[in-house]
């Protein structure tokens, strides 16, 4: 079972909320929603560095990540060593950036991705399976 943490920015919120819980219909051992709680203006990279480091120190294995676009946030993820961050917006997407990037961090935009979608998304990524091999080899080189 995995344990996924969750952040977002104002503008990822009311996203957020839909995903948490929508992920508390499925299997995981623990579902962690790292903020923001209210519609106050944050600034998103704040998030992306709570839910980041949550991985990095092995508390969580997946992380979500909304902001209005989810622009933002995923050039934030992708500062730190060890991240994959996939910012996506379609099932074909989603599920390679889990097959062939082995993606640790699913992005979303809250004001560009409906919640039906994102849900769809979320469900497509959790289920897609890393392939390896040749993939492996390319994701060393991102943190050579
Ligand atoms: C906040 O207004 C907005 O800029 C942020 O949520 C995000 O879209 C940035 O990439």
């Amino acid at each position: 079972m995995i344990k996924i943490v969750l952040g977002s920015d104002h503008g990822g919120l009311e996203l957020k909320q839909a995903i948490k819980t929508h992920l508390e219909t499925r299997n995981c051992e623990s579902i962690t929603d790292l903020g923001t709680y209210t519609t106050d203006s944050v600034d998103y990279p704040d998030f992306a560095e709570k839910v980041c480091t949550s991985i990095l120190n092995q508390d969580a294995d997946l992380g979500i990540l909304v902001c209005g676009t989810g622009i933002g946030i995923s050039i934030k993820a992708n500062r730190y060593k060890g991240i994959r961050a996939a910012l996506v917006h379609d099932t074909f997407t989603a599920q390679m950036c889990k097959e062939h990037n082995n993606a640790n961090v699913l992005c979303l935009g809250g004001r560009t991705t409906d919640t039906d979608t994102a849900l769809t998304l979320i469900d497509t990524w959790l289920d897609a399976t890393f392939e390896g091999g040749r993939h492996q080899n390319r994701l060393d080189k991102l943190d050579a």
